[in-house]
């Protein structure tokens, strides 16, 4: 059987890793500055993580939502007071677009209406609804476009406010900073207003914070930079280091229903546990802050290169734009198969800079060194 050929792959096969290294099967050592799509938060195979992971799955890996799972509570008790939303409620699922498509319909089911505003650079995911708010016809089958949405651009207020008025939104789903659609970050303003104006017409704010959350841009979350708090919060990503895992955060104004949300998989033993790890390993190596200055410092050492070509510095935390006035792939395949660095991309012309949240001064210098090299 062959695989379903979806993927333009790179010629590497990575065999195993460790902190912010990845290894190849020939043995070749990589810096990992692209964290497998912004998944790895805590490093690759933190001891840890791996104990809890031997520990759990010897105890028990996963059993079904119809029984209690003192897991899932210790994982909500946990989470709550570190990303500052204890009053808030968890729903546990798979993954980032399964996380939005729920975050979607609570927001349906508790207005009644089912247009929803989005925004033109975003990427919320492949499944219906999160396709569907993501404008992207090239990923959007006939099927997935069963309910209005209008997007606009970052900043874009009066439109928005016009759009509201007209009564039939039931939501506005909006990255913390946006990240396939290329690093681009909300000002503080327009996100207040928009807070703003959601509350004040009954339209559900939903913060999708899969890519810019769990400490990545310096704050738990990035709308944390603005000052606002959202209805719904949709995580993934660096929540479990790398098991498919994702969570929503549900405001109170959410009365929970019976049978109305579900899943199979969500919320698992071994995920839970690996999530509690995560976690912990986040607050007792001060990853959040770790983000924050090991990011302001890699912004300083990228402002003070000469690149080639550069257009744009964009970035928070952990997550950079570098956008170049021509594409970037040169530049990219360099890093990866002479300077032996990983690194995301965005479009043709932005690379991406995801490293694990642990990375230290001296990789730090080690990728500036190496970019360097490859302009
Ligand atoms: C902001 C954002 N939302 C949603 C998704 C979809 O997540 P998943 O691929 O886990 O479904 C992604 C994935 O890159 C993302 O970056």
């Amino acid at each position: 059987m062959k695989l379903f050929d979806v993927y333009p792959l790179f010629d590497v096969t990575i065999d195993h890793g460790k902190g912010c290294y990845v290894y190849d099967d020939k043995g070749q050592e990589y810096l990992d500055f692209y964290g497998g799509h912004a998944v790895i938060s805590i490093g690759h195979c933190h001891p840890r993580y791996l104990q809890t992971m031997q520990e759990q799955a010897a105890k028990l890996s996963f059993y079904s939502n119809a029984v209690k799972n003192p897991l899932q509570v210790k994982l909500a008790e946990k989470l709550g007071p570190i990303c500052g939303y204890d009053d808030y409620q968890l729903f546990l699922i798979n993954s980032g677009a399964e996380a939005n498509e729920n975050a979607l319909k609570l927001a349906s089911f508790y207005t009644g209406k089912k247009k929803v505003i989005a925004f033109g650079h975003a990427f919320h995911g492949r499944t219906s609804a999160a396709v569907n708010v993501t404008q992207n016809p090239k990923i959007q089958a006939p099927i997935n476009t069963t309910f209005p949405v209008e997007f606009f651009e970052l900043g874009d207020i009066e439109g928005i406010r016009a759009s509201i008025a007209k009564g039939a939104v039931a939501a506005v789903i909006i990255e913390g900073i946006s990240g396939v659609g290329g690093i681009h970050i909300p000002t503080t303003e327009f996100m207040q207003q928009l807070r703003q104006v959601t509350a004040e017409n009954g339209v559900v704010l939903i913060l999708d914070e899969i890519q810019s959350g769990y400490g990545r841009s310096g704050k738990f979350f990035a709308h944390q930079h603005y000052g606002i708090r959202p209805d719904i919060i949709t995580m993934a990503k660096g929540i479990a280091n790398g098991y498919p895992f994702a969570g929503v955060l549900i405001s109170p104004m959410f009365t929970p229903v019976y049978g109305q949300l579900g899943t199979t998989f969500g919320g698992n033993h071994l995920g839970c546990a690996l999530a509690c790890t995560v976690l912990d390993v986040i607050q007792d190596e001060h990853l959040i802050e770790n983000a924050a200055q090991q990011g302001e410092y890699l912004m300083q050492g990228l402002k003070s290169m000469n690149i080639p070509g550069l257009k744009e510095l964009r970035g928070r935390g952990l997550m950079i734009g570098i956008e170049f006035d021509h594409p970037y792939k040169e530049v990219r395949n360099r890093l990866l198969y002479d300077q032996h660095v990983f690194t995301g991309a965005a479009g043709t012309n932005v690379l991406r800079i995801l490293p694990p949240l642990c990375i230290t001064r001296k990789e730090c210098d080690l990728f500036l060194e190496r970019f360097e090299k490859a302009l």
